[in-house]
């Protein structure tokens, strides 16, 4: 017989879109499998509302039954927060229906559209109306805008727009008791008590239900140009960086490092992307030049920027794309090294932030003591230099499998790396978030008082625990 619980579930979102194990035609594994296929969750049911009313409705009936939710936008994050446990108690709240955009204000440069909304889409919308939605990332085609904001999303735009909080002016939230918070204001400016808004963004659903946000558009660049150089070590690109910023100002809008061996697995399991320049360079970066004015004059600028860096000895060989198909089959590249790095198999992730001029001491030092302690691993690193963010991610020798390196080391590992980012003043996630992988790790390298306030916090909105239980906060 279908539990109470499910048949109220249906009367509220239908009964097409609530999907159990019951029936056996219906597999629910896009929902319980991770991205990264580190874990497989059985979930008691997915449910798939369609507007806020019904996400408040689901939230009241789960906290009436004491049923945990798990909020599940695009499901293409990488720490583990948005698939339920193996216990089948949880259901996963998948937010995909609610796709809207709702509404557009140009005089406001604001785009307001509901949580589960595809992130391409939404770029999309605003290119339509004539705007930029700057957020970017190599998930765009399938994570959503509810996501970004849980996760509070970074990408290869942020040197010059910021995270995925600094694009949010407004939010519409159901509550862990099912009430629906309407702030979806368009303002740049509201000083009238605590900014709830920045607490629900990066709370990786375990403080609110995101449904629907007002985000910032920006008016679409003339021009807009990419250069891939190859740089002799770290110092020279965090050199470059220096440049760059020089030159270019806010026009720099990308930039990111990828190291050789990265790259080497894109040319592996990719080969018709065609990897350029040398080989050989231990580390090459991507530059994107965004200009007000008009290609000629980004053109000319960029040459420059890139003739003083070669002047300089930072950059060895540089190549900027001459149109916009090879501006795309640069970017495409870089977009692809976690693909690559999946396909050689599992691997331990980091996405660690150290002030730029810290890192290129960082890394040497700590590829010097991983190589120590697990001789033969390999390191696939890159990411966005521009912000300090490096995803400083960890493969098993050649030859050796995937889970057993994992099994074998995952735990002293990330001891030695986060040890390190601590030593460096760093931060142990700097966009992914904690999800269930590092919760065992935040209270070790968190401040106390910080992580004394954030459980208050939570215990404060969420009494009964129901919100994604079991991340971010143990
Ligand atoms: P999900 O994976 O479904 O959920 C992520 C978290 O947000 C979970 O904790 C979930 O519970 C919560 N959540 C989802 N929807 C809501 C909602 N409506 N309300 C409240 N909480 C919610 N991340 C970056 O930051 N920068 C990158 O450059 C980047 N590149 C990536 C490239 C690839 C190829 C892949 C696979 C991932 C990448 N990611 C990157 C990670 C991921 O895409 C982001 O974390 C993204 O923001 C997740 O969006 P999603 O819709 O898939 O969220
Ligand atoms: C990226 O920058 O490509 C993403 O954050 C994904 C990753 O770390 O693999
Ligand atoms: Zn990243």
């Amino acid at each position: 017989m279908t539990q109470p619980m499910i048949v109220q579930l249906r009367q509220i979102c239908g009964n097409a879109n609530v999907l159990t194990h019951d029936d056996p035609a219906t597999d629910l594994s896009p929902w319980e499998q991770d991205w990264r296929k580190r874990v497989r969750g059985r979930a008691l049911a997915v449910v798939r509302p369609g507007n806020t009313a019904q996400v408040a409705a689901v939230v009241k009936a789960c906290a009436a039954t004491s049923t945990p939710i798990v909020p599940q936008g695009g499901n293409t994050g990488l720490v583990v927060g948005g698939v339920p446990d193996s216990s089948g108690q949880q259901i996963v709240l998948s937010m995909t229906r609610m796709n809207a955009v709702r509404a557009i204000d140009p005089a406001n440069l604001t785009i307001t559209v509901e949580a589960g909304c595809v992130l391409q889409n939404l770029q999309a919308a605003a290119d339509k109306a004539g705007f930029l939605f700057p957020l970017s990332l190599g998930a765009e085609g399938s994570c959503t805008i509810g996501g970004n904001l849980g996760t509070n999303a970074g990408g290869t735009q942020v040197v010059r727009y910021g995270n995925t909080r600094e694009l949010c002016l407004g939010l519409e939230v159901v509550t862990a008791q099912g009430e629906i918070w309407h702030g979806l204001s368009g303002l740049r400016k509201d000083n009238t008590g605590y900014d709830l808004r920045n607490l629900m963004i990066g709370s990786e659903g375990t403080l609110g239900i995101i449904t629907a946000a007002t985000l910032k558009l920006y008016p679409q660049p003339a021009a807009q140009l990419t250069a891939w150089a190859a740089v002799p070590s770290m110092q020279a690109a965090v050199q470059l960086l220096g440049l760059a910023h020089q030159r270019l100002g806010p026009g720099l809008t990308g930039f990111e490092v990828m190291g050789q061996f990265a790259l080497s697995l894109v040319d592996k399991h990719y080969p018709q992307l065609r990897v350029p320049l040398s080989q050989e360079s231990p580390w090459c970066v991507l530059l994107e030049n965004s200009d007000s004015e008009s290609e000629t004059h980004a053109r000319a600028q960029f040459e420059a920027l890139l003739e003083a860096a070669l002047e300089a000895g930072c950059v060895t060989d540089a190549v900027v794309a001459e149109n916009l198909s090879q501006a795309q089959g640069l970017w495409h590249i870089r977009e692809s090294i976690t693909l690559a790095q999946a396909q050689e198999g599992l691997n331990i992730k980091h996405d660690i932030s150290i002030p730029v001029s810290r890192i290129p001491a960082f890394v040497a030092e700590t590829d010097a003591l991983l190589a120590r302690e697990v001789p033969g691993v390999r390191m696939v690193d890159f990411g966005h230099l521009g912000d300090g963010n490096l995803h400083y991610n960890v493969q098993a020798p050649e030859g050796v499998d995937g889970q057993t390196f994992l099994h074998e080391n995952e735990e002293r590992v990330n001891t030695l790396v986060f040890d390190q980012v601590a030593k460096f003043d760093g931060s142990i996630s700097a966009e992914h978030g904690v999800g269930e992988l590092k919760v065992g790790k935040l209270p070790l390298y968190k401040d106390p008082t910080a992580l004394a306030m954030m459980r208050a916090v939570k215990k404060a909105l969420d009494p009964q625990n129901l919100l994604n239980p079991g991340r971010v906060l143990g």
